[in-house]
């Protein structure tokens, strides 16, 4: 099933999907640490969010956009969403001949290796999955992991209002049973969180460790694309992007969050949705 409809090239691009602006913490660490790659960004701003979505559901969406990414060219896959990681990752992996990466196991053993009484907020779907602690506890048997769902930060996000007082209260309150275990590590174990790392700076004690798993991953790519040949070092990159959703809105909230405004194409849903693997 979906094969290589060309085969890959050193020069092909990366291609990078999330719900919305969450991937791009991760376009970020890429474009810093691999920055001879060209890239290919997805935000599915039409059916954001994704964390209160069923399995079958977000299957679909990442079926579709695989396939659509494979049409383009691309060489490897970032699933730069850990709630498509946490439900689709292995199920696509066995489906697509194309390299494809996801983020929650390079966090869990960076967790693993930071700390031992580790929190990690998330989306909801996520947490349910036990990804995290299944992965963490593989890791390191002996850790205690506490995951809490939290299904306001994704709108609140994609709204940029991380300055909002009320963003603050609803912060407090998810961090609340992570400060009562007297967690040491807190994991981002949610793509768009990282965006709120000056709010979580200001609420959470210093002594207690970040997690972004997008550093880890971003090793994780740099050895799978040394391994598979496919390192770019030939060519100037470039940096396409594209959603689901309206182009302009996303163009604007990703200057505000990221400090530079993307010049960003349409994909429709239809195109997707005609994609589908039955
Ligand atoms: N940023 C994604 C994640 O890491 C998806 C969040 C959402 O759309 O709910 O889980």
């Amino acid at each position: 099933m979906a094969k290589f409809l060309q085969m890959p090239t050193q020069t092909g691009k990366i291609g990078v999907f999330d719900s919305g602006v969450g991937g791009l913490t991760v376009l970020r660490e890429i474009m810093e640490h691999l920055p001879a790659e060209s890239l290919l960004y997805f935000g599915d701003t039409a059916r954001v969010p994704y964390g209160n979505r069923s399995q079958s559901e977000l299957l679909r969406f990442v079926r579709e956009i695989i396939t659509w990414m494979q049409g383009q060219g691309v060489k490897m896959v970032v699933m730069a969403c850990n709630t498509s990681s946490a439900l689709a990752l292995e199920i696509v992996r066995a489906e697509f001949d194309l390299p494809i990466l996801g983020i929650i196991l390079p966090g869990a053993r960076a967790a693993a290796k930071a700390g031992r009484r580790i929190g990690v907020i998330s989306t909801v779907a996520t947490a349910q999955s036990n990804a995290y602690k299944q992965a963490i506890l593989e890791a390191s048997p002996t850790a205690e992991v506490w995951q809490v769902g939290c299904p306001n930060f994704v709108p609140l996000i994609e709204q940029n209002r991380i300055d909002d007082p009320y963003t603050r209260a609803v912060a407090t309150d998810y961090l609340k049973p992570l400060m009562v275990a007297n967690i040491d590590t807190l994991v981002y174990g949610c793509t768009h969180y990282p965006h709120l790392s000056p709010l979580m700076d200001k609420i959470l004690p210093s002594s207690i460790r970040l997690i972004n798993p997008a550093k880890s991953l971003v090793s994780a790519m740099a050895q799978e694309l040394d391994v598979l040949g496919l390192r770019n070092n030939r060519v100037k990159p470039e940096i396409d992007f594209y959603v689901s959703g309206d182009p302009d809105k996303f163009a604007e909230v990703s200057g505000q969050l990221m400090g530079f405004t993307p010049k960003v194409k349409p994909v429709s849903l239809a195109l997707l949705e005609g994609l589908a693997i039955a």
